[in-house]
């Protein structure tokens, strides 16, 4: 198997428009940065347009999907009005996430259980549209079976947990594994993301049935020491190392 391609890495350029809008104009670029993460061997691109408008904006979305051929994950909250937008620039995935207001990123996963027939009434016509469906939650089994009930194609776990508790960790990373080989067994794809740095990624990217990673924050953050295709082409280097040793132990 190509190792490379059994692990895809989205980057998400959310704080790349976060810099821009701090001073209101137009620089950094966030279609730039897509386009440099794409030649820096991203495998697509993932995007929140939040409904605060906090860093990602509508023409950023529509900039990107004109101009970017790689696949587009669009993050968004569960409501009709992105739904509606989700429609007109059909993504290719698009990865439903919980969002408050108040919060500074995306604290945890969707509360898929108590929402659910809520979710599965509102999402249908993006699956209608032939977009995939990527359900945000945490690493736990009963949410992935909820996420199969609601007609969910990829599951994203939250490795918050995992990055934030670094005594916890061991037990975290067997509840994403565990998660993981549930979603495959349910026909589920899984992805991973949040707060993945070089010192997470490894061991998060060895996990066999892991398909995507999507990671923001630390490569914008890292870029301002070495330049973003510096730190995307390290972070690509960490996975392929990940994966590749984790094939051959096989
Ligand atoms: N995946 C999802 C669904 C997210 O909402 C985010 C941002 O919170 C990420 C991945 C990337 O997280 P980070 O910016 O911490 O790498």
């Amino acid at each position: 198997m190509n190792i490379r391609k059994s692990l895809r890495l989205g980057v998400n350029v959310d704080h790349v428009a976060t810099i821009r809008n701090a001073r209101g104009g137009t620089h950094p670029d966030p279609l730039k940065a897509a386009m440099l993460a794409i030649k820096a061997g991203a495998d697509g691109i993932t995007a929140h347009l939040r409904e605060d408008r906090r860093h990602i904006h509508d023409d950023d979305i529509l900039a990107i999907r004109e101009t970017i051929d790689a696949p587009l994950n669009f993050e968004m909250a569960a409501t009709e009005e992105m739904v509606s937008f989700a429609l007109k620039i059909r993504p290719n995935a698009a990865c439903i996430v919980p969002e408050r207001r108040e919060e500074l990123t995306t604290e945890g996963g969707l509360a898929v259980i108590q929402q659910e027939e809520n979710l599965k009434k509102l999402l249908k016509p993006l699956k209608l549209a032939g977009i995939r469906l990527s359900l945000f939650i945490e690493a736990n089994l009963t949410d992935i079976d909820a996420a199969k009930r609601i007609g969910a194609d990829i599951v994203e776990l939250h490795t918050g947990r995992y990055c934030n508790n670094i005594p916890g960790r061991p037990a975290e990373l067997l509840r994403l594994k565990r998660a993981a080989g549930h979603s495959l067994s349910n026909g589920i794809e899984a992805h991973a993301g949040h707060g993945l740095c070089f010192d997470t990624v490894s061991a998060i990217a060895a996990i066999p049935e892991m398909r995507e990673l999507n990671i923001g924050h630390f490569l914008i953050g890292e870029s301002v020491f070495c330049g973003l295709e510096c730190s995307i082409k390290k972070m690509r280097e960490k996975i392929d190392a990940a994966r590749c040793q984790n094939m051959t132990a096989q």
